[in-house]
Parts: structure tokens; sequence; C-alpha cells
């Protein structure tokens, strides 16, 4: 009798931590090509058992075994945590109101539904010691070959927790060699390609400057499989994106079973997490895309997601503009605000920014020492007002936009003044500052009412406001929030959501405004911003030469449709290089094609080769905003820097090549190899802009499989020789 009761009272508790079914439970999260299977083993440990190309039966996991054996520790978890035999870096780390650190998570229920292209599973997993609940989530988007991960982590005790690591998932992978690609740089100097073949223990890629987090590292990566560098067209690559603006940690941790595990999250760096009784936190997205054609597939994977989902506006075509910073700087009237209106509507661009400069009376904004903070007009610098300015911009024919940095104040300024408690700071310390401004605390929701308001008065300045850039030019120091008292830990995380609460509610109000992420260029480069803006600053680095580096490594990640890219002066300000008009243009017409000069110094010359690339750009740039990416060659490999964009019938293309270094002669034409047309099509191929081609098969008809398999060959050989060719099958 005895005996009995102990098994029908084991039964239950087992049964109620256990229900799904009994033994193994195979949980497949699938795309058209790919798919993770989970597995949640007989003591409801979720293990993640496979990442890759789509196995058509995945019940044969539950077979599986790793060989190895439980001393060392369960295995590839798939939301490992702190606890249990686990002794790697944890995804989630929690510690509880009794002061232990222990979590173990099993494997509770799933649900899956289907929405069209995208597929949602939900696992939810259950510590039963101390009740805390992790939801985790995927939206498998099947047509692009992407997964997006988060979790939703919910206290379901009865005491406060507090969360030390709370990253948004764990890739779990299983190579005999691991290539890592990263992204690293400075100021100008944004996302320049760095690697490394990953050995034991941990490599981690980590920002921890609150805002303009982007500026040094990238919350992206690619990891190539079996292989000692990322290759273009071959291999398993595996590729990922936190989309988050705040603080964030990716770790790349190889165990003594040779498998790695990558964890992305919200960097925990003094953002411990009080996580209240009955409350849960979501992390952000994790977005991720396996290839086992290369780089090249795993790019055109994230970019056909991002167009479709994770940007703003993605697959819109945005206007050519002409930006009045590196052509005025803080020192212009109406009159050159005017006459550089008139230039760009004669060289046919589509849209006039008035960059910095233009606001604040009390303590005018005639350099970057004064101002920020108080947005009135400048009357004695444009009296007539901002409508004025626009209204003039639009009878001509163009669109009009306006700079804003909100986040920021100038201590020279009334805001300083009157708010110095909204300002980012920490008791009896410094108030650094830089570029002469402090950061104002986005984590109060006073002060993201304010950053509301500049936005939607600057928007009432004028009637239609068609797009506002919007700027952020400083990192975080001694930081602190007066309105968050004792939570200080919160800091980080909730600056970063105020300017999601912001722009979510800017949104609403404005859904069609044109809003460039700016952060003194590629400050804030991720797709946590990009669900709101619809386009980056790439870099404050207009320098064409440079900005091949940059634009290429930008592109392994995010689509050319965000990539703004201007046409400026030389020497250029940032570089001095000096290289020449063509080249300029055509390095920028490979991403959203802009103007940052004087047009007015321009000479005739310059001025028709202008209108010319920019009548050409708009026949083919519905390509670079919408078309599937082939590079054809790397700066960072050669001397060459090659890329194409291609429809997605695969009718149309424009291939643009670049040289960067002399060649000389006796090496001759280099040979590129065109990618993703249709072999059998026969396809015209013009260079554009040029009275004389480069290329001796210009103007003539070619098979896609000739321009594919080694008929290209342009004649760059000069140091910043360029040619843009489009491609049209009849
Ligand atoms: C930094 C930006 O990246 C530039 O393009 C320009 O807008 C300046 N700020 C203005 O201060």
């Amino acid at each position: 009798m005895k005996y009995l009761q102990w098994t029908v009272a084991t039964f239950a508790a087992l049964f109620l931590a256990w229900p799904a079914s009994a033994g193994k439970t195979v949980i497949p999260v699938e795309t058209a090509n790919t798919q993770l299977v989970l597995v949640a083993q007989e003591n409801g440990v979720l293990q993640t058992v496979h990442f890759g190309a789509k196995i058509a039966d995945p019940s044969a996991f539950a077979a599986f075994r790793t060989g190895r054996g439980t001393d060392n520790g369960e295995g590839p978890m798939t939301y490992p945590t702190t606890g249990g035999r686990y002794i790697g870096e944890p995804a989630l780390h929690v510690k509880y109101a009794d002061g232990y650190h222990n979590t173990e998570l099993v494997y509770a229920e799933h649900r899956v539904r289907a929405n069209g292209n995208v597929v949602t599973t939900e696992i939810i997993l259950k510590d039963p010691v101390t009740l805390l609940e992790v939801k985790l989530c995927y939206d498998a988007y099947q047509k692009e070959n992407v997964i997006c991960a988060h979790t939703e982590i919910k206290n379901a005790g009865k005491k406060p927790v507090q969360l030390l690591n709370y990253a948004s998932g764990a890739l779990n992978l299983d190579a005999d060699q691991y290539y890592l690609t990263h992204f690293h740089g400075g100021w100008a100097d944004e996302m320049q390609m760095d690697g490394e073949l990953l050995k034991h223990d941990t490599k981690v890629i980590e920002s921890r400057r609150g805002t303009q987090v982007t500026q040094c590292s990238n919350p992206s990566f690619l990891v190539s499989l079996n292989a000692e560098r990322l290759q273009e067209n071959v291999g398993e690559v595996v590729a990922g994106a936190l989309a988050w603006s705040g603080n964030f940690r990716l770790s790349f941790e190889q165990d003594e079973s040779g498998r790695l595990t990558v964890l992305a999250g919200i960097s925990p760096f003094a953002s411990a997490y009080e996580l209240a009784a009955g409350k849960t936190f979501t992390t952000p997205d994790f977005i991720y895309t396996f290839s086992c054609k290369g780089a090249g597939q795993a790019s055109r994977n994230l970019h056909a997601w991002a167009r479709n989902y994770g940007v703003y506006g993605g697959g819109q075509i945005n206007p050519t503009l002409l930006n009045s910073w590196e052509g005025a700087y803080f020192t212009f009237t109406t009159e050159t605000l005017l006459r550089m209106i008139d230039d760009a509507a004669a060289m046919g661009l589509e849209m006039f920014v008035l960059d910095d400069g233009w606001f604040a009376k009390d303590y005018p904004r005639n350099g970057d020492d004064a101002g920020l903070g108080d947005w009135e007009v400048n009357s004695a610098k444009i009296p007539e007002g901002i409508d004025y300015v626009a209204s003039y911009a639009h009878q001509k024919g163009l669109k009009f936009g306006i700079w804003i940095e909100p986040e920021m104040v100038n201590p020279q300024s009334n805001l300083a003044h009157q708010h110095p408690e909204w300002v980012v700071q920490s008791p009896g310390r410094e108030l650094y500052q830089s570029r002469n401004q402090w950061v104002l605390d986005l984590s109060n929701p006073a002060v993201q009412d304010f950053v509301y308001g500049i936005f939607d008065n600057t928007m009432q300045l004028a009637p239609n406001i068609d797009y506002i850039k919007w700027d952020c030019n400083r990192i975080v120091a001694n930081f602190g929030s007066t309105y968050l008292g004792k939570d200080q830990d919160r800091f980080f995380v909730e600056y970063a959501q105020g300017i999601y609460n912001v722009m979510r509610r800017l949104r609403a109000k404005y859904p069609d405004t044109i809003v460039q992420c700016c952060s003194s260029g590629g400050g804030r480069v991720d797709y946590g911003a990009l669900k709101y803006f619809n386009e980056i600053w790439t870099s404050d680095n207009t320098d064409a030469f440079t900005r091949a580096y940059i634009q290429y490594a930008t592109n392994l990640i995010y689509p050319a449709c965000v990539m703004a890219s201007h046409v400026s002066a030389v020497p250029n300000h940032q570089t001095g290089n000096v290289t020449p008009l063509k080249f300029r243009f055509d390095m920028a017409c490979s991403g959203r094609l802009g103007m940052e000069l004087q047009p007015r110094n321009l000479t005739e010359g310059e001025r028709a080769l202008a209108d010319r690339c920019i009548r050409s750009y708009k026949q083919y740039r519905d390509l670079v905003f919408t078309g599937d990416v082939y590079r054809l060659a790397s700066p960072y490999e050669g001397d060459y820097y090659a890329l194409m964009y291609v429809s997605q019938d695969r009718r149309r293309a424009v291939v643009f090549t670049y040289c960067l270094k002399y060649q000389n002669r006796a090496v001759g034409a280099h040979v590129f190899r065109m990618d993703g047309l249709d072999p059998a099509r026969q396809y015209k191929v013009t260079e554009l802009n040029v009275n004389r081609s480069s290329w001796w098969g210009s103007g003539q008809v070619h098979a896609g499989d000739f321009l594919m398999n080694g008929g290209f060959n342009p004649v760059l050989l000069k140091t910043f020789d360029s040619g843009v060719f489009y491609l049209e099958a009849d």
C-alpha cells in the first residue's frame, strides 16, 4: 500500500512537470531550407541538436546521442542557465531572494502556429524549485530562411528575483573549425571587417557605451563552419544579429566538447535587472540564418528578411538628396539654403536636408558648443522660418528634411539650466562633456515625453516635413539617473527601451516620415533601431575609397536600402583623399545616393557628370533597394571591389566595379564573374555614365552563363577607375 501511494504521488508530480509526452519531444523550427532541431530529453532538459540544412525527418533526432558523459554537463542546452551541471557561459543567470543562484529549466509544453510566411514556435520551460518560467519564442520566416528568437522570462514565484544574465538566445553549433567574422572600428571607420579562427574558451564582443553602441563593434557576426576564412559562395555559414540599440554582448564559447555556443543578448554590464513577482522580462530579438552557399547567401537571406520585416519601410525607395552638412556646416543663411535647393533641383536630386545649425536663439547653434536642447528656429540665421525654406524646396519639386539631436543637451542652453536633473549623472561625480554636450536621461518618462515633443514640434515647423535625420553624438560617462533612484541597474536597459517608447509613439503619429538613424555616422546600426528607422547614416566618412571597406562590411549584414551614401567634396574632409567625381558617384550609387557638398563649387563639367549619374541612378535604383546582392570582389582581399544587385525575376541587374589599387599593364583586365543571373538568358550590358566604355562588350548582348563564367573584364587599371553596368534581358 505504501509503495502504491509513493508511485501515484511520484507519477502525479512527474506528470505536472512533464505533461507533453513521456520520453523525448522533438521540436523542429524550420524554414524553407533550414532547420533548428530542439529535443526535450527524458529529464526535461531542452537541447539543440541541429542547426543547418533541412533534414526531411527530424524525428530521427529523438534517438540522437551526443556520446558525452553527463558528468560533463547536460550537453548542448538550448537556453543554458547557471545551475545544475552547467558550467559554461549562461544565457540566463538568476539570483533569487534567498541568495541562491541555481536555475534548472525543464520542458513543460510547446505550441506552434502558422501565420502565412511566419511560423511561430513557443516553448515553455519551468524551474520546478523557484517557479521561474521561460518562454522561448521562435519566428521562422519560411521564404527568407531567417529565424528571430527572443525569450520571455517570467517570475512566477512570490519574491523578486535578480536577472544577472538574460541573453536573447543561444545557438549551439557543431563543427571541426569555426571562423568568426565580426565588425570593429571607430568614428569615421565603422564596420571594419575583422576575423579569427575561434580556439577554445570564449570570445566576447561587447559594447558598454550606452549610446552610440555600434561605433566600435556591431552586434552581428558570421561564423564559417569547417573553414579557416569567410568565403563568399561556398561553405556553411551562420550569420546573426541582435536587434538592440543598447549595450550588447555576443559570446562565442568553444568548450571541451568542441561545440560552439553563441550567446547574443543585452550586456549584463551594470545591469542586474530586478524582476518583481508576477512580472515578465522580454529580451530583444536574436536574428539568425544558415547558408550552405557561403556569406553571399547568408547576406541575401538577412537582407530579404530585413526588407520584408526588419526595416521600417523596407523595400520602399527613398529619395536622393542634398544634405547641407559638409557643404555649409554651421555657417549659412536662408540665402545659402535656397541656393543649395536650386542646385539640388537642377541636378535632379529629390530632397534637401537641412542639417545641424538651424536652431536655438539665446545660445545659438553656430558651433557644436551651444544650443542643443533649445529647439526653436534661430531667427538670426533663418528669419523667414523653416516653413519658408521647406515651401521653397517643395515648390522646386523637392522633399524637405531636417536634422535633430533630441537625446542631447549643451551646457550652454536654456534646457540645461531649466532641467539639470534630466542630464545623465551620478551624484558628486564629474559631468564629463563630449563634443561639448551631455546626454539626456531617456530612462526617465518625462525626458521621453520631451524627446517625443522635439520631433513632434519640429514636424510642425512646416507642413509636410518629409524626412528627419535623428543624430546622437556621444557616449555615456558616469552613468546614472536622478529618476531611477536606487534602481541604477536599470539605467542602460531603460535608456534603450526609452528610445523605443519614443519611436513607437512617433511612428503611430508619423507613419510616413522617412527617419534616418545617425549617430556620428554609424554609431547606432542595428536591427532594433531599424524597426523604426528607414535608413542609417552609414558613416561620417564620406571618402569613397574608405567607404568601400565600410559599405562592403555593412552590407554583409544590412541591406543596401538602408545604407545612406553621399558624394562629397575633395580633398575629403575626413581622410584628405582625392578621388575622381565619377568614382565618388559610383560608390554612393551602390547605396541610397545623396550629395553632401556645396554644389556651387562644382565645375560645369562636374555638374554635367552629376546630372548624368543621378539620372541613370533613378533608372536602376530599384535594384539597389530591392534586388539581391552578389559580391564579386572584396576590398579586404584584393585590389578590386565589385558587387551587383539582381532583380528578383533575374531579368535586370546593375554591376558596380571599383579599382582600389593601380594595376600594371602586364596584369591586364581583371575578370569579374557575375553571379545570380539566369545562365540561359541573353542580357544587354551597357556601361553607364561614360562616353567610352571600359569594357569591350558594352552595348552588346551576352548570355548569362558567359557573364557568370568568365567573360566580363572591364579595363580598370588606374587607382579609382570605376564602372557601373546595367543589364537587361529581353
Ligand atoms: C554627426 C553626423 O554624423 C553628421 O552627419 C552631422 O549631422 C553632424 N553630426 C552634425 O552635427
